[in-house]
């Protein structure tokens, strides 16, 4: 059996991979740009296809890859995969959901606390020595939990699916109000003692933490941009740890640098690894390099999940996290596999 990866996946994982088949990656340094030739070409004969978020899985490399039983994604987000033409071409798609919920929740929540509370530019004033004497201005921030004026701030949770729901479990430690939009589960936001359903409108205007957690398809591309930030208290903060097109982020630089919003707290951007022009030269944003899952355990957890998804593709199994598993019923997925 072959095995292709586009990059490296964890150890843990990777010796699952060479257990159950040849295995080759198209680019082995870890922080190199894979070439996308390298792709296209090393797919060719490839039983199964293992991907980073990194490289676009779309149709014109499915279509190239016409011996892969399957795609294995090393993430829970899949939106660098063209799901519908894998699905057309009879070609399942898994990713990692669940094993990443709480690393993820736990960075999103360190981004708001940093955020809320200059952590980033107050590091930066002490290694510069810049620390003469203590003063009851020194880089005032804004209460998360109840704090000097006795009120519970609000949080708003935009997506509660799983990491969704991890930061309300994290905001109730925090004496938080929580206002959570997410239509599809409605209902289930209603039963959830805690926690409020809000339509947009109202989330943005109430909230003064504002946390993305839903994925990115075309009805969320650039969910927040000049519109919402208007409407969104002028104290208030953002945190994105979901994907980065969510956000126009030209539009949130802008909003960041006249006082629109209060802050933000980035794990993800519009056009990674490239920022917007100014983000990086503002204060009021905390921005990190997409490390929201980056635990030891959580990253190697997710590699033996992308293996046995893998292994299960290539033994023509019904993988265990498959995103689109009415593919196994189809015609072209029968066509594709030969007789089971
Ligand atoms: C994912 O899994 O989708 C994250 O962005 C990286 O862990």
């Amino acid at each position: 059996m072959k095995i292709f990866a586009t990059r490296k996946i964890p150890a843990a994982g990777l010796s699952m991979l060479e257990e159950a088949g040849d295995v080759t990656i198209a680019e082995p340094v870890e922080d190199a740009i894979v070439a996308r030739k390298k792709i296209l070409t090393g797919v060719k004969g490839a039983d199964v296809l293992v991907s980073l978020l990194t490289e676009a899985v779309d149709r014109e490399l499915l279509e190239a890859a016409t011996t892969i039983r399957g795609v294995a994604n090393y993430a829970v987000g899949f939106n660098n995969i063209d799901v519908d033409a894998a699905t057309e071409l009879g070609i399942p798609v898994t990713n990692t959901p669940g094993v990443l919920t709480d690393t993820t929740a736990d960075l999103a929540w360190t981004l708001l606390m940093a955020a809320a509370r200059n952590i980033v530019p107050a590091d930066r004033y002490m290694r510069e020595g810049r620390y003469k004497i203590w003063g009851p201005s020194l880089f005032l921030g804004t209460d998360v939990s109840r704090g000097g004026d006795g009120q519970s701030k609000v949080l708003g949770i935009v997506g509660f699916g799983r990491i969704g729901q991890a930061m309300f479990r994290r905001a109730q430690g925090f004496d938080m109000r929580v206002l959570a939009f997410d239509p599809p589960i409605r209902d289930l936001i209603n039963d959830t003692d805690g926690v409020e359903y809000a339509e947009m409108d109202r989330l943005l205007e109430e909230s003064d933490f504002v946390s993305i957690h839903t994925d990115l398809n075309d009805s969320t591309h650039h969910l927040f941009g000049a519109p919402e930030f208007a409407v969104m208290k002028t104290t208030a903060c953002l945190i994105n740890t979901a994907r980065g097109p969510i956000v126009d982020e030209a539009a949130l630089v802008e909003a960041l640098r006249t006082g629109q919003i209060g802050a933000a707290g980035l794990d993800v951007f519009e056009n990674e690894p490239a920022m917007a022009p100014g983000l990086r030269e503002l204060d009021n944003a905390v921005i990190l390099p997409h490390i929201a899952s980056a635990s030891t355990d959580t990253r190697n957890r997710m590699a033996t999940m992308c293996a046995e998804n893998a292994v299960a593709h290539l033994k023509l199994e019904r993988a265990p996290n498959c995103v689109n598993a009415a593919v196994y019923d189809s015609t072209a997925y029968r066509e594709r596999v030969g007789p089971l």
